[in-house]
């Protein structure tokens, strides 16, 4: 911790520290917004413009452990989303949610935001879910907004193809109440009617369980919520595909890390590479997952 601390905490503004479980986590705050990110997985936990409760939502019964990712925040599912296509045995949404990263660097911006970047540590266990020669990398960048970018390289000489996510999950005031923007007339893949396709008529509105890869091209949606009279702008880039989720009722009660009524709090928008959408990189190369959130009062 103190050689964390010594190497990348950055006086006033990153700080590192170990919480529930061992994990360890890093504490941002400046000018603008404060946020916690854990090494484990990379996974963002909060992220709260000034003035604002966190835009991010954790499970009130999270579960704290090491080699399980914390149910909320931002997961990174990668090299795959959902489960793996063909062996049924691995782990559901990759490995790199629940894997240790290592800290590459942190850095205090002139513009008053940080960023702080974190690499996948991979080994010999993981090269038995994953044989490619490949480099992860997650840059986030603290602020009014909040940015995100996942870097995948192709260090082989063989090109490789990953399904991917950043599974955020939003804080809203009652996902009976919100409504998704920016999907209208886009065609989906419905994954709670055994993956029939369909295509969405006006806003996503919440009334049962929702599961949808959205097969758009476009970059932009919103998370209408009268209730806290506020909008989440979300933008991607290298993403041409969103997956929409809320577990409902009986799911949720049946996750022990979400308990009865935790599905009204919370919904998933996921910037993603998922179904039809997976990425090829060739040796190399390498592709950019990249979201931005920002907040709009109304
Ligand atoms: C979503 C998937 O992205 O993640 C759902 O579309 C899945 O099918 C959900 O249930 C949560 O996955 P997990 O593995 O974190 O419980």
């Amino acid at each position: 911790m103190t050689e964390l601390n010594t190497h990348f905490g950055i006086c006033g503004r990153v700080t590192f520290s170990e919480v529930a479980g061992g994990l360890i986590v890093a504490e941002v705050s400046n000018e603008q917004a404060t946020a916690r990110i854990a090494l484990q997985g990379a996974q963002i936990l909060a992220w709260a413009p000034v003035g604002e409760q966190s835009v991010i939502w954790q499970s009130l019964n999270a579960i704290y452990t090491a080699g399980k990712s914390v149910r909320g925040g931002v997961p990174v599912c990668w090299p795959w989303f959902g489960p793996h296509p063909t062996e049924s045995g691995f782990p559901a949404h990759g490995f790199a949610r629940t894997q240790n990263w290592e800290m590459a660097q942190t850095q205090q911006l002139t513009d008053g935001t940080t960023t702080l970047s974190l690499r996948l540590v991979q080994d010999a266990n993981t090269r038995l879910l994953w044989p490619h020669d490949s480099e992860l990398l997650l840059m986030v960048n603290v602020g009014e907004r909040l940015q995100i970018d996942l870097l995948t390289r192709n260090t082989g000489s063989e090109t490789f193809t990953v399904t991917q996510a950043l599974h955020t999950y939003f804080a809203v005031s009652d996902v009976r109440e919100v409504s998704v923007l920016g999907l209208e007339d886009q065609p989906y893949i419905d994954k709670v009617v055994g993956g029939a396709r369909d295509v969405q008529t006006g806003p996503v509105r919440f009334s049962a369980e929702t599961d949808r890869i959205y097969l758009d091209q476009g970059g932009e949606s919103v998370i209408d919520d009268p209730g806290l009279q506020r909008r989440i702008g979300i933008r991607r880039e290298g993403s041409h595909s969103t997956v929409v989720w809320n577990p409902w009722a009986e799911k949720s009660l049946a996750m022990a890390d979400m308990g009865a009524d935790a599905y009204l709090g919370m919904l998933c928008v996921e910037a993603t590479n998922a179904a039809a959408d997976a990425v090829s990189i060739a040796p190399g190369e390498e592709h950019r997952l990249q979201v931005s959130y920002r907040l709009e009062q109304l």
